[in-house]
């Protein structure tokens, strides 16, 4: 349905200021958009200063019904141009932002000081569910936007429950490597056989306070009950079992995955296509690179915007690359290696010159969508999971922290479209999975699961009976418009 202009609701959306959770609220706002309603997209200032240096400032603000604000994230001013420490800013944006959040939802709401329509609605992603105090005073919906996996929510869901049966916190640093992590957690609906080392990362943690553990348990899994409904940018038919139990105690929950494919919707020529979230300016060439190589024959290689490793990791996957002789594409972000350069061994650079690619940043979602493209190792963010699905490509998982490794459980054992590799794995290791997901039997029923899966996010999105489709007709018409 497409809302009538003149009823002009106004929805004001709040993603948690991260790569991977600004780009999946921007393509809701811009499908909210294109149904009528007047949007207030806030970053923080920090990453609207990255958005203008990676984008120019013409990418923004260049439609006059969905305008870019910002607000300070509570973290020290700085203009670098790398990932924001993850647990730094979930403490200071709970802390700091609510104030100016209300600051910028009365200039709004200021007929004197602006001229958009009054605010009708907030959609805020979980993790800046302060957001909900607002909405309160309001007197407005609130919907809480969960970017990640069912599967990743259900494994928080799980922590208190963790807590009381005195699994976790961890007795010791010990408990990491002794084969405690292994127990199985048995009565998870929808995810059983499930280990410990497979649930949200946070929780390997020997300290009772820890920030990552009580945000999760207190910011996301409680404040998501007080929400007026909850979004998941999933397929229904993926992750029902997980998504049937969670709606037995959650407000209502919509499924609207995959964004990407729902957003197909609008027409590639309507202006909203000029808005885009990159924080790093994307490599020029990696397409045309790709259009040179045969169908199915390019491994393509990236681990998202948080992942780090060490230098050794880099030069491990560097060499297991170069022996599996295959083709691939590595996009290794300046920042992908703590606390040095990436830089890789010459005669790595020399070896693979004629069938490898390095970029910084590429446009992954066209990537995983070029017939080149015969696999992916990825770090499992679920952006990165839900986009390889959408391209029909299997999955080498290594899995770095927070939900990562529930969705790779979930791709390996549930939807049997990925393999994982061990955290600490060596060149070896690496090489021989890369074949197996190239040419071996494994990686072939992979391949046609993925196909399998791909067909299934197309039926969600289209109209008129695709169940993505009709959630987010009914989101607009049962929440946002109430
Ligand atoms: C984070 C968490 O790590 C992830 O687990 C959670 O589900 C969401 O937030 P991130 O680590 O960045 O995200 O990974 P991912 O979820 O895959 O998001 C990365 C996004 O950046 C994807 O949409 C991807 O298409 C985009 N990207 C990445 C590019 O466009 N180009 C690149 O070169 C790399």
């Amino acid at each position: 349905m497409v809302v009538s202009e003149k009823t002009h609701p106004h929805a004001v959306c709040v993603p948690f200021p991260a790569q991977g959770h600004i780009n999946p609220m921007l393509k809701l706002a811009k499908l909210l958009n294109y149904k009528g309603f007047h949007i207030t997209f806030v970053n923080t200032e920090y990453n609207h200063n990255r958005l203008l240096k990676s984008r120019g400032p013409d990418s923004l603000n260049c439609i006059p019904t969905f305008r870019f604000e910002t607000i300070p994230d509570g973290l020290p001013p700085s203009d670098a141009d790398t990932t924001q420490d993850v647990p730094s800013l979930c403490h200071s944006t709970k802390k700091t932002c609510l104030a100016p959040f209300q600051q910028l939802l009365c200039k709004l709401n200021n007929t004197s000081l602006s001229n958009v329509p009054p605010v009708t609605c907030i959609i805020s992603d979980c993790i800046m569910s302060f957001t909900l105090k607002a909405a309160q005073v309001l007197n407005i919906p609130n919907v809480l936007f969960w970017t990640a996996s069912a599967c990743g929510f259900m494994g928080y869901v799980q922590y208190r429950d963790l807590i009381e049966k005195g699994l976790v916190p961890l007795k010791d640093l010990s408990y990491l490597t002794n084969g405690y992590m292994d127990t199985v957690i048995d009565w998870i609906p929808g995810m059983e056989g499930i280990k410990l080392k497979d649930l949200p990362s946070f929780i390997r943690t020997t300290d009772p306070d820890d920030i990552m553990v009580n945000f999760a348990i207190g910011e996301v899994v409680e404040n998501a009950r007080n929400a007026s409904a909850l979004i998941f940018n999933t397929i229904y038919d993926l992750e029902l079992e997980v998504l049937e139990a969670l709606s037995s105690t959650y407000p209502p929950i919509y499924t609207i995955g995959p964004l990407q494919l729902l957003l197909n919707q609008v027409p590639p020529d309507n202006a909203l296509s000029a808005i885009k979230s990159n924080l790093w300016k994307e490599q020029p060439g990696c397409l045309e690179w790709l259009d040179t190589k045969e169908p199915g024959s390019v491994v393509y290689v990236n681990f998202g915007s948080v992942t780090v490793m060490t230098e050794q990791q880099l030069v491990e996957f560097g060499w297991g690359l170069a022996n599996s002789k295959r083709n691939f594409l590595w996009v290794i972000r300046p920042d992908l290696v703590t606390g040095e350069s990436a830089i890789l061994p010459p005669e790595f650079l020399l070896e693979t010159k004629e069938r490898g690619l390095q970029a910084s940043w590429c446009p992954q979602e066209q990537v995983l969508r070029h017939p080149a493209i015969g696999g992916f190792l990825t770090h499992s963010g679920w952006n990165s999971t839900m986009e390889s699905l959408c391209g029909g490509v299997p999955m080498l998982c290594w899995p770095f922290f927070a939900e990562q490794q529930t969705n790779c459980w979930s791709c390996v054992n549930k939807w049997g479209i990925g393999m994982e590799i061990d955290s600490d794995a060596d060149r070896d290791e690496i090489e021989k999975l890369i074949r197996e997901l190239m040419e071996g039997e494994k990686g072939k029923q992979m391949k046609n699961k993925a196909i399998e899966w791909k067909f299934l996010g197309e039926k969600a999105t289209i109209a008129p009976n695709g169940s993505s489709h009709l959630n987010l007709e009914r989101l607009i018409t049962e929440v946002l418009l109430t």
